[in-house]
């Protein structure tokens, strides 16, 4: 098991990261300080139920509810939040009491983002159950919900008390989504590390087959780059915005399809980083043996043809969910390329008729 720290501004807290962590929940929970008198647990219903019933055995409190919670972008929001909000007040928790998450990434941003507001506040566990949570929104504080207007326009900032991210959680995942997760542990080698990069290429079937000790490492790694530049910078003032790496691209790609299930998240960052890079090649700011090696990464994983999904019939509507993304401010378009593996930069304001342009003669053919 290792133990990353994580200091932030706000608050400071522990990563636990290994297999069968949850086995140790209870002497964790101790160890850590962290004292309440009831829990609710927000579990994703997808969840196997043993594990639901082992961590129940290993939480010791005066009461231990349970909050089952279809996960999908379009239970996501306000009205949800609310739900849980009510049930709190119903049983009288109070701050000192906490909420534990038992779920991916939509689980994690709802209960967090209950757990903030709720009294201004209350204790908050974290357990990811997805890969992409447990290398990426777990880690950070950023906590929210869908609005009919767009993705992730409502939240608000609020760290964990401790993150436990259990590797066996993962053996019941479907493979699409390890390919997700694994999206961003790449996004984090080519922002910050083209040792992990390498690492990464030269393991990726053993990480896909989620070979213990290798995933381990690919997971510690990538929250170990996350959390170093959210310990910089929490509220995305600056340099936090390299995580957005392939996000541009890939939030347009995703919003074109109407979210469908053709396209799901962590497949349209990939496709976003696949466009990123051929980007960063127009733009002459990456050498060529770099742009090779990650074009080659992303053949192996079959995410080097966007052909597949769209046509230049769709390029208007490409490029209107990009004029329209939160983190575009004027006309132009923000996007972050790279300078070389492990190393991005952060501002580069594109107008769209050179963005148009660029995806009509580079990606669409
Ligand atoms: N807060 C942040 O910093 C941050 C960062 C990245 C993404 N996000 C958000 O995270 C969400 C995506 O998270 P995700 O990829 O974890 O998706 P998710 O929460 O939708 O989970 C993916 C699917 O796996 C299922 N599932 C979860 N755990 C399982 C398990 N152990 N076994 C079997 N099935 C399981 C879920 O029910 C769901 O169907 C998006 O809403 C995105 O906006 C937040």
């Amino acid at each position: 098991m290792k133990i990353l720290p994580v200091k932030t501004k706000s608050k400071h807290y522990n990563i636990y990261i290994g297999y069968n962590v949850i086995s140790q929940l209870n002497k964790i929970i101790n160890k850590e300080k962290i004292k309440f008198k009831k829990a609710l647990l927000v579990v994703d219903r997808k969840i196997p139920k043993y594990f639901i019933k082992r961590i129940k055995s290993k939480i010791n409190s005066e009461k231990k509810l349970i909050y089952f919670f279809n996960a999908s972008e379009r239970n996501k929001n306000i009205l949800n939040v609310n739900l849980i909000l009510e049930f709190l007040l119903k049983n009288n928790f109070t701050r000192n009491d906490v909420i534990i998450c038992l779920g991916g990434g939509i689980v994690g941003d709802i209960s967090g983002f209950a757990a903030s507001i709720y009294k201004r506040g209350l204790k908050f566990i974290n357990i990811p159950s997805t890969l992409l949570s447990q290398v990426d929104s777990s880690i950070g504080g950023k906590t929210g919900v869908n609005s009919r207007l767009g993705k992730n326009l409502i939240g608000s900032f609020y760290q964990p008390d401790i993150v436990i991210s259990d590797t066996m959680l993962l053996n019941s995942l479907p493979k699409r989504e390890i390919i997700c997760g694994y999206a961003e542990i790449l996004k984090h080698s080519l922002i910050k590390s083209k040792k992990f990069f390498l690492f990464l290429d030269k393991n990726l079937k053993k990480i896909l087959k989620l070979e213990k000790k290798i995933i381990e490492k690919a997971i510690l790694e990538s929250c170990k780059i996350k959390k170093q530049i959210v310990e910089k910078d929490e509220r995305e003032k600056n340099i936090r915005k390299s995580l957005n790496l392939g996000h541009t691209f890939g939030h347009a790609y995703e919003a074109t399809l109407n979210y469908s299930k053709k396209l799901n998240h962590g497949e349209a960052v990939l496709y976003g980083i696949y466009s990123s890079i051929n980007l960063s090649k127009r733009l002459k700011t990456i050498s060529n043996k770099d742009y090779q090696l990650i074009s080659s990464h992303l053949a192996k994983l079959h995410f080097d043809d966007l052909n597949k999904f769209f046509n230049k019939k769709d390029l208007n509507k490409i490029l209107s969910f990009m004029v329209t993304d939160k983190k575009n401010t004027s006309k132009k378009i923000n996007f972050i390329t790279l300078k070389k593996i492990g190393v991005v930069n952060i501002n580069n304001q594109l107008n769209t008729d050179y963005v148009k342009k660029f995806i009509n003669l580079f990606l669409l053919n």
